[in-house]
C-alpha cells in the first residue's frame, strides 16, 4: 500500500507529533516528513526520539526535531511546545502520546489511575492549550488532530482510565472545534481499532501480553478478519492534517474495519479471565513498563 497523496503536499508544514518515536505516532510523523513538512516529536525516552528524528530526516531531508518531554508536566510542556515554535512556527499538532494497561478495575490503585489520566486527560489538553493560545496570539491557522478509540462511544471495560480520559479528549475536540473556529483553528480525531504495534501489545492485547495462553485478542472478530494496516492510518492522518478540508471540524473518525459497529471493538469477553490470568498479565505489563523506564531521560 502507498501514499494516496502528491509529493511536497506538506512542505512548508512544521507538525509536533506526541509520542512521535514509537508505534502509531511515529508511522505519521514519518508520513508529514515523507511529504515535506518539517516534524517535532517529544516522548520521555531521549535516545528512542533520537534515533526515530535521525532516520527520518535521513530518510526526507527535512527537519526533525526530538524534544525530550513529559507531557503529564505542565510547565515542560510549555517548554517543549515554546522550543517547538522556534524558528518556524508549528502549524499542526497530533495528539498521540498515551498511556494504557488492560487490568480489572477493581485491581486499580489511585496510582494507576493517575499513571494513565495524567498522560492522556491532563497531557494532552496541556500541549493542546500550549499550542491554541500562540495560534491566537499570533492570528496564526492551526490544526489539531487526536488520537482516540472507539471506546470514546461504547466505553472500555478493563480499560476504564484509558476510555475515560480519551472520551474526555473527545469532548475536548467538539468544544474546541467551536470556540477556536474563529481563530480557524480546526480540530478532528482518530478513533483507530487494532494497529499492531509494540507499546500496545505489550500492555492491551491479552494475547500478545501472554504468549498466546489466552486466546482473546484485540481484534478477535473484526468483520475484515484483519488488523489495520499503518499506511491506512497514515492516509487519514494526512488527509485530516493537509491543506484542502479547512471546513472539516469537531468530527472523531473510526478506522477500524468495522469492529466497533460489528463487536463493539472492546474488551467485553474478558469477564472469563481469572485472578492468576490477571495477576499474570499484570506481572507481564509491569516488566514492559521497567524495560521502558530504563530508557527515560525525563
Ligand atoms: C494494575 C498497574 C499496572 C497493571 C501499572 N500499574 N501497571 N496497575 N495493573 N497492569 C500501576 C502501578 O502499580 C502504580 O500504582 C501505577 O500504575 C503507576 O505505575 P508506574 O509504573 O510508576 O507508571 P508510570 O511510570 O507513570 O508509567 C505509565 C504507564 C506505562 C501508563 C503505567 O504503561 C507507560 O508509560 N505507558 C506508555 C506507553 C503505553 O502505554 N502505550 C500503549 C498505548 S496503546 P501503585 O499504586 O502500585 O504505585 C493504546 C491502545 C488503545 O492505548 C486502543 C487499542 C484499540
Ligand atoms: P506506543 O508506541 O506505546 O505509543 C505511546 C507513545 O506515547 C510513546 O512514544 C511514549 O513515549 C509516548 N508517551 C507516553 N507517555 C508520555 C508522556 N508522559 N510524555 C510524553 N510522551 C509520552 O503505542 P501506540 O500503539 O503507538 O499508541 C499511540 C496512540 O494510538 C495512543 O494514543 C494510543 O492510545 C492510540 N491507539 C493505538 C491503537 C493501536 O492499536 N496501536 C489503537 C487505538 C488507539 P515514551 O514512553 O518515550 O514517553
Amino acid at each position: 500500500m502507498v501514499s494516496m497523496f502528491r509529493p511536497g503536499l506538506m512542505q512548508g508544514q512544521k507538525i509536533l507529533v506526541t509520542g512521535g518515536g514509537t508505534g502509531l505516532g511515529r508511522e505519521m510523523a514519518d508520513e508529514f516528513a515523507s511529504l515535506g513538512a518539517d516534524v517535532v516529536i517529544c516522548g520521555r525516552r531521549g535516545p528512542v526520539l533520537e534515533e526515530a528524528a535521525k532516520e527520518m530526516s535521513g530518510k526526507h531531508g527535512v527537519s526533525v526535531t526530538p524534544i525530550a518531554c513529559d507531557i503529564r508536566v505542565a510547565e515542560a510542556v510549555e517548554d517543549m511546545v515554546a522550543q517547538a515554535f522556534t524558528g518556524k512556527p508549528v502549524t499542526g499538532l497530533v495528539n498521540n502520546a498515551a498511556g494504557n494497561f488492560i487490568s480489572r478495575t477493581k485491581d486499580l490503585s489511585p496510582r494507576g489511575f493517575n499513571a494513565i489520566a495524567d498522560i492522556v486527560f491532563r497531557g494532552t489538553f496541556y500541549t493542546t492549550l500550549a499550542c491554541g493560545k500562540r495560534w491566537i496570539e499570533t492570528q496564526t491557522q492551526g490544526n489539531v488532530v487526536s488520537i482516540l478509540t472507539t471506546w470514546v462511544w461504547n466505553g472500555g471495560p478493563f480499560t476504564v482510565p484509558s476510555a475515560m480520559s480519551k472520551a474526555g479528549i473527545n469532548i475536548m475536540t467538539k468544544s474546541l472545534a467551536v470556540e477556536w473556529a474563529p481563530h480557524h483553528i480546526r480540530l478532528n480525531a482518530i478513533a483507530p481499532g487494532p494497529f499492531p504495534t509494540k507499546g500496545m501489545s505489550e500492555r492491551i492485547n491479552p494475547s500478545t501480553i501472554m504468549g498466546g495462553a489466552v486466546s482473546e485478542g484485540l481484534g478477535s472478530g473484526n468483520p475484515m478478519g484483519r488488523a489495520g494496516e499503518m499506511q491506512e492510518l497514515r492516509n487519514l492522518a494526512v488527509f485530516l492534517m493537509a491543506p484542502g478540508v479547512e471546513y472539516l471540524t469537531g468530527e472523531t473518525i473510526a478506522i477500524d474495519g468495522g469492529s466497533f459497529l460489528a463487536n463493539g471493538g472492546n474488551f467485553s469477553r474478558l469477564s472469563t479471565l481469572g485472578d492468576e490470568q490477571w495477576t499474570a498479565m499484570r506481572e507481564a505489563i509491569r516488566g514492559a513498563n521497567e524495560k521502558d523506564k530504563a530508557q527515560r531521560s525525563v
